[in-house]
């Protein structure tokens, strides 16, 4: 168990309704700069964006919807990767609380306990020159619902997994203390530490696994992340890189 947050998570904007807290928090830092830490949260998300661009569907009520602010001012661009790095430990640790068992990080920020989904990432920078400047990490972590769009691949909750109903204000809680203590790592420089781990929780790692490019089935391991963050597959006796839209794990 890990200790109380000194600053993530000690400033909380509750709303009852928004259309997206990445989106709310996006807007807030247009016009100002809430101390570092701050987490706007939402009972009921309207609008919720996922990656590339798709749709995050949630319960009124049932999930958490939140997006921490950051400013790591001190990360170079070309690092800005080890932010997703960051938060996907954070979020893993604090499905594993509730699950008591292994949960794993589909890169770049899927959370999956076994093949279902119960987490989704969305973080969104802003650069200037050659540093990262301000971060909004968005969370979604399912948590009480029960039914899900038919359209979603594997889907689930921490509430279907563990057989009961969790509190959402207390994986909040969990969740501020995991991202401090992920975060103070990279504001240390601990570069290795959060690749080595980052690399460890990754989903099939050292698997041999299926993958999609394109209408191409090929079959590899997931070897580990390169620098830029790009996945890294051994397949056919080669060392091949992907990015995010290049291409799609088998499940
Ligand atoms: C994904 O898996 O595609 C990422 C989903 C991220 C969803 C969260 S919910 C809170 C925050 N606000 C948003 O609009 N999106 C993120």
């Amino acid at each position: 168990m890990e200790g109380t947050p000194l600053f993530t998570g000690m400033n909380v904007i509750e709303l009852d309704e928004t259309d997206s807290t990445n989106t709310y928090a996006k807007k807030l830092l247009e016009s100002e700069k809430p101390m570092e830490g701050t987490v706007v949260i939402t009972h009921h998300q309207t609008k919720g964006r996922g990656q590339q661009g798709n749709v995050w569907h949630t319960e009124k009520g049932k999930n958490l919807t939140c997006s921490y602010i950051f400013y790591p001012v001190f990360l170079g661009a070309d690092k800005h990767f080890y932010l997703n790095m960051v938060v996907s430990l954070a979020v893993k640790e604090v499905c594993e609380v509730f699950l008591e068992d292994e949960v794993k990080v589909k890169w770049p920020n899927d959370v999956y306990f076994g093949k279902s989904k119960i987490a989704g990432i969305l973080i969104e920078n802003s650069i200037s020159g050659s540093s990262v400047i301000t971060s909004i990490a968005g969370i979604g972590i399912n948590v009480n619902q029960e039914n899900f769009d038919e359209s979603l691949p594997n889907p689930s909750s921490l509430s279907l997994l563990a057989g009961r109903e969790i509190p959402v204000g207390e994986v909040l809680q969990q969740l501020s203390t995991y991202l401090e203590k992920y975060y103070l790592q990279l504001r240390k420089g601990n570069f290795h530490f959060l690749q080595r781990a980052y690399t460890e929780a990754l989903f099939r790692y050292n698997q041999t696994a299926y993958f999609k490019r394109g209408e191409q089935t090929f079959k590899g391991e997931v070897a580990g992340i390169a620098r830029d963050g790009k996945l890294l597959i051994h397949s056919n006796g080669k060392e091949l890189r992907f990015t995010m839209q290049e291409i799609q794990f088998v499940i």
